[in-house]
């Protein structure tokens, strides 16, 4: 393994674009739970029932006391944990330029990285079915279910349920970012749900790298990764960073 993190370091190093695309593994170790495997959360909730557009607008009160507010509290007390502060240090020292992620918890923001194309939307923020007014979820309270804006109108995250469209934006910069970058790291994310688990394959078609960082392997292992890190995305991270920092030493020294 130290071996394989020495490689993919020197990889990094030397890479002029570098992308991530990030699932919800990074953000188990910050408390928040995968949405498959085991205690993920569609073991727990039939996804139709509670995270399609069709549930909300059917009975809003049923999605929110359900599965939204239980999200509210996770995400609201959340903190990023070494995955999403290494990918903000691979930002600062020059090395990684975009995270597309599925994730809607903020959290790669929160560490410091500025470009995040946010795929399946944010959970930052909620808008107002009725007259629009937005808001940021901690102000959101939850002592009436669904939560309702000062007009009446019940709020709705800005996140995407099931059954909507991928913002445009966001599926045009992630597709652009993917076919430019020479190398992608691809991590905690199973590679069921598209069009997030297309963008490796643009970018391995466009001639990168693809890393991924992963507890196991995945449908992009066998035929799509160039080389799988198999561990917790936090405790692979840390170990990436000390070796870039290792790396770069040496060229200071050589220079
Ligand atoms: P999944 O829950 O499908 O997959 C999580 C992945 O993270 C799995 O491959 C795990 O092996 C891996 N994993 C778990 N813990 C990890 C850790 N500590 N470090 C590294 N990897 C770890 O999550 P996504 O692929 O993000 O969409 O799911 C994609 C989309 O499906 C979500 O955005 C969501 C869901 O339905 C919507 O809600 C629209």
């Amino acid at each position: 393994m130290i071996a394989l993190i020495k490689k993919v370091a020197g990889y990094l190093v030397s890479a002029g674009d570098v992308v991530a695309l990030t699932g919800a593994g990074v953000s188990v170790e910050s408390g928040i739970p995968p949405f498959r495997g085991k205690g993920g959360v569609w073991e727990r909730f039939d996804p139709m029932e509670y995270a399609s557009i069709q549930a909300f607008e059917k009975d809003p009160a049923k999605v929110w006391r359900v599965l939204l507010s239980e999200l509210k509290r996770v995400v609201d007390k959340a903190e990023p944990n070494s995955a999403h502060k290494g990918l903000a240090k691979l930002e600062k020292i020059g090395i990684l330029k975009t995270v597309i992620t599925q994730n809607v918890d903020g959290l790669h923001q929160k560490a410091g990285n500025t470009d995040v194309i946010e795929i399946h939307g944010n959970f930052a923020w909620h808008r107002c079915m009725k007259c629009d007014h937005r808001t940021d979820t901690q102000s959101i309270k939850l002592d009436q279910i669904p939560p309702k804006c000062h007009c009446g109108g019940i709020f709705r995250p800005e996140c995407v349920f099931f059954g909507e469209m991928i913002p445009l934006e966001a599926m045009w910069r992630s597709r652009q970012a993917a076919s430019n970058c020479d190398i992608m790291l691809v991590m905690g994310t199973s590679a069921n749900v598209q069009p997030a688990a297309y963008m490796p394959i643009i970018a391995k078609k466009s001639g990168a790298k693809i890393i991924e960082i992963n507890t196991e392997a995945t449908p992009l292992t066998e035929n799509i990764s160039d080389h799988i890190l198999l561990g917790k995305a936090g405790e692979i991270m840390n170990l990436l960073i000390t070796e870039i920092e290792n790396c770069r030493q040496a060229e200071l020294i050589i220079d």
